[in-house]
C-alpha cells in the first residue's frame, strides 16, 4: 500500500490515449468503496469524456488547464442535504479515485472548485447539476505525459508528530 500511495502525484499532463472501460470502471469501484459518515455516500461522481466540455471544464478556474489533455474528468458532486459530512467524504472518494488511478498506470491532479462560486455555478449549469448539489472537485484521469518523482523518505517529517500531547 505504501507504495501506491508514495506513487501518487499531482500530474497536469496527459497523453492523448483513451483509458479502457474496465480501468474507468475500477477507479469508480475505489472511490465507491471510499469510508462515508453514516454510511450514507452523499455523493456522485460524473464521468466527462466530451472534448467540448472538458474545454470548458479546463478554463474553469485559473488552475484547471490540464482537464482539457485528460482522457476522461471525474466530476465529484456532493449533497449536503443528505449529510453534514459530504465534504469529508467526497474528499476520501477523490482521494481512492485517485491512488486507484495510480495503481492502474494513470495520473491526476486535483482541480478545486469548492471556493469558486462562480466555476461551481458554471459548472453546474454545464452538467445540468441540481442547485442543491455542490461540487468539490476535479479529478482528471490520463496516461501521464511527464515522469514525477515519487515520494522519498525525506517526506517523512519528524515535526508533525505529536505523542501523548501537542506540547
Ligand atoms: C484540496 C486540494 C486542492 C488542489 N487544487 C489544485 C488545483 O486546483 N489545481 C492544481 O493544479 N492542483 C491542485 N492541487 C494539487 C496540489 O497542488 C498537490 O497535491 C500538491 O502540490 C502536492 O503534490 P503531490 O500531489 O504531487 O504530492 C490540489 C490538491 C488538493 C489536496
Amino acid at each position: 500500500m505504501i507504495e501506491a500511495i508514495k506513487k501518487r502525484r499531482s500530474v497536469r499532463e496527459y497523453l492523448a490515449e483513451a483509458i479502457p472501460e474496465e480501468k474507468i470502471n475500477q477507479i469508480l469501484m475505489a472511490a465507491m468503496c471510499a469510508p462515508s459518515a453514516n454510511a450514507l455516500y452523499p455523493w456522485d461522481l460524473v464521468v466527462v469524456s466530451n472534448p467540448e466540455t472538458k474545454e470548458i471544464l479546463a478554463k474553469a478556474t485559473p488552475w484547471s488547464s490540464h482537464a482539457q489533455s485528460a482522457a476522461v474528468v471525474i466530476v465529484v458532486v456532493g449533497h449536503p442535504q443528505k449529510s453534514s459530512e459530504w465534504l469529508e467524504d467526497c474528499s476520501i472518494t477523490a482521494e481512492h479515485l485517485w491512488l486507484e488511478a495510480t495503481e492502474q498506470g494513470l495520473s491526476s491532479c486535483w482541480i478545486q472548485i469548492r471556493g469558486n462560486d462562480t466555476a461551481e455555478k458554471e459548472i453546474k449549469e454545464l452538467l445540468n447539476i441540481p442547485e442543491e448539489c455542490r461540487v468539490l472537485c476535479l479529478m482528471p484521469l490520463g496516461k501521464p505525459a511527464v515522469t514525477s518523482p515519487e515520494h522519498g523518505d525525506d517526506k517523512f517529517d519528524k515535526s508533525k508528530v505529536k505523542y501523548e500531547k501537542y506540547k
